[in-house]
């Protein structure tokens, strides 16, 4: 199938490795124009040559920085028709041991950063008719996970807020949908302290997700052939999530 993303320019966000890069390398590969963005500009640089993408390095936790990239990405491409909001997680605890700074800063780098790149994007995406944007959420949105407190709470809100403007930019050609990883082989996964083989054997498909599985999600409701499809929320968990 052709995903009709050849020459697409698009900005993929925390893309240095795990789910993001995997993204980042797909899109690539589909002939995308990419921009990658993350805080360690060393390993986002090699992240960046490996597949021909552009590095731009920024810590999305900081006030203005989601909207200075999104700037950064549409000068080196030349505009920006795919935005990927993709960010590092929050710390996982319970919620007496959450500070009240842990919650703001989790805020600005989760929730924020979102709103600030979307509200970066929309303009030029408008004028052109086209647009592609897509949040990555998790499983904890529609059944929160024990001690993801942080996570289970506003990536929630995310959902909201992919709904709500998914029905404001349809008609401009723009689709809105989030993607919930469920359990997949990162870095963050191995530092979570999780017993894996537990976890793998609760999942219907018996096993922990690849990211480049998750990646194809991606590709495929940024291309042209999924301009129909939006204000989604779709899981990629082997079969992990029960609700309807
Ligand atoms: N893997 C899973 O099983 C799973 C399941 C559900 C949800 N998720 C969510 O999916 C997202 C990606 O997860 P992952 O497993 O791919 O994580 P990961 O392997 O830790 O990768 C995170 C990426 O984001 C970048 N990043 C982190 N904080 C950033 C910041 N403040 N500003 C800019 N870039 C930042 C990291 O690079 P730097 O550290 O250099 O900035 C890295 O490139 C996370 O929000 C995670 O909670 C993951």
């Amino acid at each position: 199938m052709d995903f009709g993303l050849r020459g697409k320019r698009a900005l993929v966000m925390g893309a240095s490795k795990g789910l993001g890069f995997a993204i980042a390398k797909e899109l690539a590969a589909e002939g995308a124009q990419v921009a990658v963005c993350a805080r360690n500009e060393e390993r986002l640089r090699r992240a960046a040559e490996a597949i021909g993408a552009t590095a731009l390095p920024c810590d999305l936790q900081l006030l203005g920085a989601a909207e200075q990239v999104v700037d950064e990405a549409m000068t080196a491409l030349g505009g920006l028709d795919i935005l990927l909001v993709n960010t590092g997680g929050p710390p996982t605890l319970p919620f007496e041991r959450i500070s009240p700074d842990d919650w703001r800063r989790s805020f600005e780098g989760l929730f924020m950063s979102t709103t600030d790149a979307i509200r970066a994007a929309i303009p030029g995406m408008r004028e052109r008719r086209w647009g592609r944007i897509l949040l990555v959420t998790s499983i904890a949105a529609k059944e929160p996970i024990e001690n993801f407190t942080i996570s289970n709470a506003l990536r929630a809100g995310l959902h909201g807020l992919t709904k709500t403007l998914s029905r404001e930019f349809a008609a401009s050609g723009i689709t809105v949908n989030a993607l919930m990883p469920g359990y997949t082989m990162t870095e963050r996964l191995a530092e979570a302290k999780l017993d894996l083989d537990k976890v793998a054997k609760a999942i219907p498909m018996g096993r922990i997700g690849q990211p480049e599985e998750f990646a194809a999600l991606a590709a495929f409701l940024s291309s042209e052939r999924a301009g129909y499809i939006t204000g989604q929320a779709v899981a990629c968990d082997g079969g992990a999530l029960w609700s309807i």
